[in-house]
């Protein structure tokens, strides 16, 4: 017995994280001062992680006894705290081993994260790392990190997710515009202003009146489309919400233009403002996506709907705008990223909608140490947020296989290169997380009706395909497993992630859209249109449900996937996502990573899930 574990003892020692290279949109400046102090962050392992699909299942899954019995933050918080077997080992290394002094060591108060106050030597010594003074090539703000990766202890890395500040930069700044705003997933001026025609000058509008839906899609199109004839009558207790990152703003001017035309009840109703960090819609910006996502959600739901805006300011460059995100709505979380001077102070206190909206991308969905861990806790804390019956909704992105509308795709050798047919396909996040409904973008094929179904986008190719940092669900598993067998072509295995989370799970139109943005009417669209329509579907479906007496419909994958549900989608079979110089995914029959499930037909999905306890 004894030299076994002598044996293993000895082999296993530690656990090194390593780190590939310099991360994308950093320079490496100089050797930190050893006499510096840094907060070192233990965020540890939480508790239970494993079970989390299967608590969602639970409340989600249609068959479930406990369907839509979603559960309090306080017991998310109770559950997935870290254990005292995982405190008390990093902190008993800490100490014991390590010599650091127990006064210098604190646990947060929720029991996520221990902070040591070390200087850089002790931490150099405690990590086996070296650190370094690290450049934000837009903004000049310096961060520290380890080059070349960090050593735990194999009996304590278990133990803890990261540490923070090492290797995790929280991915590439190129997502990212020049002014260091966050870039939403598409861009109204790529699709929509290019050709000259697509700017609609007001004096036409007219015109739209007798123009089919594949020439402008208007909110008449959508309601003809997805068979969505609403009025609001839980209004004053639901709620829905879209979020808009860094400098994407609107104008009432814009908003007040639009409900003129379409939406008269609406002429001078504004969103209410849950400002993130400090966000302000007032700051100038560009209009292009705020413009979108408000028109579309205010002039579907109508004024006896109101629509929250989660406004989150990037106040630094260095900020990853999914964390504030995440951090305002869930107090624990926030311990997770970097708070106080160094950044986050909206932790946990901003009020939570019924349903959120995300027409945005960030990280790309690749495997590196630099951003894995970080987008694993990020996915996971949707997990933990969607739990408590809040349905989180994000556009796929614009980019079909490849990443956005970077169109990067990945080689072998880790780098994300533009368009490059050695690659394989780049996934999207936050839409690529299984535990948020990612939507595609459709069209009404040309000369096609409202009573055809759609096909996906020509325009622009729709996001899909197959995550490479999470693993396929269950609750899609037989009509992934569908397409793969029967629909999918025959890229070599480098090419897709076969075993991934396979996504979009639905589609809704994404052009040719008619929205007033800067003054004017103008095409618009690309998946972020799809996302706030599809959003603003589910808020109605909230919306019978509560009138119904029942819960919201939070986690709805699990549903939108089961038999019952089978009906309440509009099939979508033609089209495809081209890039990385193949021709992506072809749609096909049920399932694709193309058009999900299809685009929504409202009624049948209402009744669905109102047919659910
Ligand atoms: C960290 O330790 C230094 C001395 O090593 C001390 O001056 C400083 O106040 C400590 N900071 C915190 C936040 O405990
Ligand atoms: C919408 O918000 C406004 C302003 O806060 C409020 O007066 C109104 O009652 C709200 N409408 C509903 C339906 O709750
Ligand atoms: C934005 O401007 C409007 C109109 O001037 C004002 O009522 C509102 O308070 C401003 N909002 C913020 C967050 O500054
Ligand atoms: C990977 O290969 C591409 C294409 O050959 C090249 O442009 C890029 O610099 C390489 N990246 C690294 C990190 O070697
Ligand atoms: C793709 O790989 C082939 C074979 O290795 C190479 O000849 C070609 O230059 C590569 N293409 C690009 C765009 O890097
Ligand atoms: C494919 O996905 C699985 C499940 O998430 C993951 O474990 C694996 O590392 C991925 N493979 C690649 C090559 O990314």
């Amino acid at each position: 017995m004894v030299p076994t574990q002598l044996l293993v003892a000895l082999v296993s020692v530690v656990a090194s994280v390593a780190a590939q290279s310099i991360p994308a949109g950093w320079s490496l400046h100089h050797r930190a001062d050893p006499t510096a102090l840094i907060p070192l962050k233990f965020s540890l392992a939480q508790s239970n992680l494993e079970n989390l699909e299967a608590f969602l299942l639970d409340i989600a899954d249609p068959r479930s006894p406990n369907y839509g019995q979603h559960w309090s933050p306080a017991r998310v918080k109770e559950t997935f705290r870290p254990s005292a077997d995982t405190l008390n080992t990093v902190h008993g290394w800490l100490t014991q081993e390590a010599g650091i002094h127990a006064d210098k060591i604190k646990l947060n108060p929720d029991g996520v994260i221990l902070q040591v106050n070390a200087t850089i030597a002790e931490a150099e010594s405690l990590l086996q790392a070296e650190y370094y003074v690290y450049s934000d090539d837009e903004d000049g703000s310096a961060r520290v990190g380890c080059h070349g990766g960090y050593t735990l202890p194999q009996h304590v890395s278990k133990h803890v997710d990261f540490v923070w500040p090492t290797v995790h930069f929280g991915g590439p700044r190129r997502s990212l515009s020049a002014r260091g705003e966050a870039v939403s997933s598409s861009s109204p001026s790529r699709f929509g202003r290019e050709s000259g025609a697509s700017t609609i000058p007001i004096e036409n509008l007219a015109d739209f009146a007798t123009s089919g839906c594949d020439i402008s899609a208007t909110l008449l199109c959508l309601g003809e489309l997805y068979n969505f004839d609403f009025t609001p009558v839980s209004g004053d207790v639901n709620s829905v919400a879209v979020a808009e990152f860094g400098a994407n703003v609107y104008r009432q001017s814009d908003l007040n233009l639009f409900f003129d035309s379409f939406r008269p009840d609406q002429v001078n109703n504004t969103p209410t403002l849950i400002s993130v960090e400090g966000g302000n819609p007032n700051v100038s910006g560009s209009l292009g996506e705020a413009s979108l996502d408000i028109e579309l959600v205010m002039g579907l739901l109508g004024s006896g709907q109101n629509l929250s805006l989660y406004q989150v300011a990037q106040p630094k460059a260095s900020l990853d705008p999914t964390d504030e995100l995440l951090a305002a709505l869930d107090g624990s979380y926030c311990a997770v990223s970097p708070v106080g001077s160094e950044g986050i102070t909206d932790c946990g206190d901003k009020p939570r909608t019924n349903v959120i909206s995300i027409s945005y991308h960030f990280n790309p969905d690749i495997i590196d140490p630099s951003i894995s861990p970080v987008v694993q806790r990020q996915c996971t804390e949707i997990g933990k947020i969607v739990l408590t019956g809040i349905t989180i909704i994000a556009s796929s992105g614009d980019g079909g296989v490849a990443y956005s509308q970077s169109h990067e795709c990945l080689l072998a050798n880790g780098s994300l290169v533009a368009n490059n047919p050695n690659g394989s396909f780049v996934a999207q996040l936050p839409a690529s997380c299984s535990y948020i409904t990612a939507v595609g973008a459709t069209s009404v094929a040309p000369g096609a009706s409202t009573d055809q179904v759609e096909q996906s986008t020509t325009d622009f190719p729709s996001g899909g395909g197959f995550s490479n940092n999470f693993p396929r669900p269950q609750w899609q598993d037989a009509a992934v497993q569908n397409y793969l067998d029967n629909f999918a072509p025959d890229y070599a295995p480098s090419v897709f992630n076969r075993s991934g989370r396979a996504y979009p799970d639905v589609s809704a139109n994404g052009w040719p859209l008619v929205i007033a943005e800067g003054g004017a009417f103008v095409h618009s669209g690309g998946t972020s249109a799809s996302a706030p329509i599809f959003a603003a579907v589910i808020a109605a479906v909230n919306d019978a449900r509560i009138a119904a007496g029942k819960s919201t419909v939070g986690f709805i994958n699990p549903a939108l996937y089961s038999d019952a549900f089978a009906s309440a989608f509009n099939d979508v079979v033609v089209g495809s996502n081209p890039g990385c110089g193949t021709q992506g995914f072809p749609a096909a029959p049920g399932w694709d990573p193309v058009s999900g499930l299809g685009t929504p037909n409202f009624v049948k999905l209402r009744d669905a899930f109102l047919a659910l306890p």
